[in-house]
């Protein structure tokens, strides 16, 4: 068959500039977008008198059943047809003649390809969603079953003060939560109809845009036709939250790969997310922790390609812009098979509380709260601090903790430290005591889950 837009053209198309042009190979993907965008525009032409109502429904039965023939794998697309868009017309036209010509009228590929995206990003949105929320829930999940297991927080991956494993599960939640907020924001910029802007400066027709937007269950159309071919800032949006899903994803990846090692070994992963090594017979690797690390990469990888496809495009359409499907959907695919496997990692992975306790034991992590406890006995904090600091100076020469000193030793550094200090400095107290709004106390936490909950549902 001709090219749909051969008119004008002496000559064929080079084979090797249908190969260079083509984009089948990769938008075949948005086919059912094409499809059911193809369906509403027909009943549009209709409603508005462009088409007759006979013909509307030609149209309609003949894509219904391309679009059964596809999902049946019935269907070979041709690279010749160039896209999605012009491989479904082609067939369209194929099988039911004349009428399928007229499908097209008053549409161009370029607000097409703008309401396929559009449709496909918004399903996918609603996808990454529905994973993070799971993530979310596993996590609260386990959060609630360690509110009591104690593990040093860390700065500069120094042992700090202590905290629980529920508290730093909760940082997560967090952040995720974020994830989710930005995603749907980004959603509503989505889901806008970009049908009608034609190639860049709409039609003559008079279409009924508003009908087209609630048969596809957009919220609102486009405002301005150049603007709605020629921008792709929500692709952009979405791949920038989906790079925050991954840096997320990708820090906590981080911990865990340390956590599994011997010189922490605060947790162990489950034999099904482990892999061993070709050579070394004791190996059990963090590898899934450590793909889930490394495809972070490709998302930003892909915003960084969105970005620099359009920053130098004249307004309007430039196929340039073809470029932005294989980066979208790497994006799209990417953090979808890692927040698929992340889940089910963490919520089999064993976890080790003794030694995290023991962790949080050793290090001085309640250095701070000796400071504090002379503090409340009056002694000015930065003065405090420099006894601490050399009473840990003393321990470290003498491998000892602060709490096994004796009160001989601590009225070395301080008369005003009395037998209640024993109590005020253990690390279950340490972490208690921190019962302000955001803190490590069980209680707070307790609180922290709770409203997480309710946020969730
Ligand atoms: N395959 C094209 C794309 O993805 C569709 C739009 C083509 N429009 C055009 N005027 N060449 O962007």
């Amino acid at each position: 068959m001709a090219k749909l837009w051969s008119g004008r053209f002496q000559k064929e198309t080079d084979r090797l500039v249908d190969d260079f042009h083509s984009s089948i190979s990769f938008d075949s993907r948005l086919y059912k977008y094409d499809i059911t965008g193809s369906m509403a525009h027909a009943r549009m032409l209709a409603r508005v008198g462009v088409i007759s109502g006979r013909e509307a429904e030609a149209i309609v039965r003949g894509l219904e059943e391309i679009l059964a023939d596809i999902e049946a794998g019935r269907v070979e697309f041709s690279i010749a047809a160039e896209d999605i868009h012009m491989n479904v017309e082609q067939l369209l036209i194929e099988r039911i003649g004349d009428v399928g010509k007229k499908l097209h009228t008053a549409r161009s590929r370029n607000d097409q390809v703008a309401l396929d995206v559009r449709m496909y990003l918004r399903d996918e949105i609603d996808a990454v969603l529905e994973l993070l929320a799971g993530l979310v829930q596993t996590l609260l999940d386990l959060a609630e079953k360690h509110v009591e297991t104690v593990m040093p927080g860390y700065t500069h991956l120094q042992r700090a003060q202590p905290v629980t494993l529920a508290h730093h599960l909760l940082a997560y939640c967090q952040m995720f939560g974020r994830d989710m907020e930005r995603l749907r924001d980004c959603r509503r910029r989505v889901n806008v109809m970009p049908l009608g802007a034609g190639a860049l400066a709409g039609t003559t027709f008079p279409l009924d845009r508003e009908f087209v937007a609630r048969e596809l269950g957009f919220d609102a159309i486009t405002e301005n036709s150049l603007d709605a071919v020629s921008d792709r800032d929500f692709a952009v949006e979405f791949t920038a939250a989906a790079s925050l899903v991954m840096v997320h994803l990708s820090r906590f990846c981080e911990e865990i790969i340390l956590w599994s090692s011997s010189e922490f070994g605060f947790i162990e992963l489950d034999d099904a997310y482990s892999t061993g090594s070709s050579m070394m017979p004791q190996k059990k690797n963090p590898d899934v922790a450590e793909l889930i690390r490394g495809k972070s990469g490709r998302v930003f990888g892909d915003l960084v390609a969105l970005l620099t496809m359009l920053k130098g495009l004249p307004l309007a359409y430039n196929k340039d812009m073809q470029e932005d499907k294989e980066s979208l959907f790497d994006a799209v695919d990417t953090v979808k098979k890692c927040l698929l496997i992340f889940r089910p990692m963490l919520a089999t992975m064993r976890v080790k509380g003794e030694n995290m306790a023991r962790a949080a034991r050793g290090g001085f992590t309640n250095a701070t709260d000796l400071a504090d406890y002379l503090v409340k006995r009056g002694v000015p904090f930065r003065e405090a601090h420099e006894i601490v600091g050399r009473a840990v100076a003393y321990c470290l020469d003498r491998e000892k903790s602060l709490d096994e000193l004796s009160l001989e030793e601590f009225h070395r550094f301080s008369r005003v430290i009395e037998d209640d200090v024993y109590e005020a400095i253990s690390i279950a107290r340490c972490v208690e005591a921190r019962g302000v709004p955001g803190g490590p106390a069980p209680e707070a936490v307790r609180q922290a889950i709770r409203s997480a909950r309710e946020r969730l549902n």
